[in-house]
């Protein structure tokens, strides 16, 4: 399976909106090579990175006047991909009609949306991170790429009994182990599971925030198309929900948008936790993203993937039915499964 199943007609995060600055810049998105700019008025468009003249990769060139500026022959195309110059063409002729695929774009909360489908009105809107507009919470953007599939990606975000291995140490323990009861319940367009029982991770972030021990809240989600969340609740008042928006880049290639926002006791201040809290969080991501990058190369030498499965993988298949569009019929949220876990 590789990222072609992933739908096309939904919103997808290809850059931090300070990235894109005064010269285009290139992205791939299901493979196909973009080129992002912006017009006069700072407004960000994303147009299929081929010249329509020789071919020549636009986002090589400049923007000249609002529009994307072709490096060879200068040929310069606006936001809705239509040619607006070719240079050397006399005043009495009519500009060509040639135009660039484009993508519909939102920027939103630093973040530069760029719709699955080129040439197409989207009648949705891009997901809202959570709490964007509560100013109790503190946001930590940040974006990687993994060598895997959105699938994969998704699943080993929300995969539990990985982490007192590949992250040992770092915060959980397989020596010491809890009963752990999770309740998966399904809706339209995610699943949920809901672990409970779980005692407060024993590193260094949850002594940090809940000093005295103590139970946790933990959902683990994932949402259609593309976006993984991990929620935890400690003590009374320290609340950490991490969102990730998956973004098919290529086959097998995936852009990890991230975004973590949390709330903290009032006694741990931002400044302290922050330093304490990203490299420890970039630490366990590494970890993930060389044991993806590991298991697909592996894989190659046995003809590819193949997965053999216990109910310990939660959300593993039901990932796949959202993402082959096996949607429920309910609205709401309905349990599907309770399992308990040793871990
Ligand atoms: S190839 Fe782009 S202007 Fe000629
Ligand atoms: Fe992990």
């Amino acid at each position: 399976m590789t990222n072609d199943h992933v739908p096309r007609t939904a919103w997808y995060i290809l850059a931090k909106s300070r990235e894109l600055k005064h010269a285009p810049i290139a992205r791939t998105l299901f493979g196909t090579p973009l080129v992002l700019f912006r017009d006069e008025n700072g407004r960000a468009g994303a147009l299929v990175d081929r010249c329509p003249h020789r071919n020549a990769p636009l986002s090589q060139g400049c923007v000249e006047r609002g529009a994307v500026e072709c490096p060879y022959h200068g040929w310069r195309f606006d936001t809705q991909g239509r040619c607006v110059e070719v240079p050397g063409l006399h005043p009495s002729r009519a500009l060509p009609k040639f135009r660039v695929g484009s993508h519909a774009v939102i920027e939103r909360g630093g973040w530069i949306w760029v719709f699955g489908t080129p040439g197409t009105e989207p009648d949705t809107e891009p997901f809202e991170f959570p709490f964007v507009d509560d100013p109790r919470y503190t946001r930590v953007p940040e974006t990687i790429e993994a060598e895997g599939t959105v699938r994969d990606v998704a699943e080993n975000a929300l995969d539990v009994p990985h982490t007192a291995f590949l992250h040992r140490g770092l915060f959980r323990t397989a020596k010491v182990r809890n009963d752990i009861e999770v309740v998966v319940r399904r809706g339209k367009d995610r699943v949920e599971a809901e672990y409970i029982g779980e005692p407060r991770p024993s590193g260094i972030i949850g002594r940090l925030l809940a000093p005295q021990g103590g139970e946790v809240i933990h959902f683990d989600r994932f949402i259609a198309p593309a976006i993984a969340q991990v929620e935890y609740r400690l003590g009374d008042d320290a609340h950490l929900v991490a969102t990730t928006v998956l973004t098919p880049l290529a086959a097998t290639k995936t852009l990890i948008a991230a975004e973590v926002a949390f709330r903290l006791p009032v006694k741990v201040p931002t400044s302290v936790f922050v330093p304490i809290l990203k490299p420890i969080a970039l630490q366990i991501l590494g970890q993930d993203l060389r044991m993806l990058k590991t298991i697909r190369e592996h894989a190659e030498a046995f003809g590819g993937l193949r997965y053999a499965s216990t109910e310990l993988d939660v959300l593993g298949p039901h990932i796949d039915a959202l993402l082959s569009g096996n949607d429920v019929d309910s609205a709401s949220l309905g349990e599907v499964a309770r399992i308990r876990m040793h871990v």
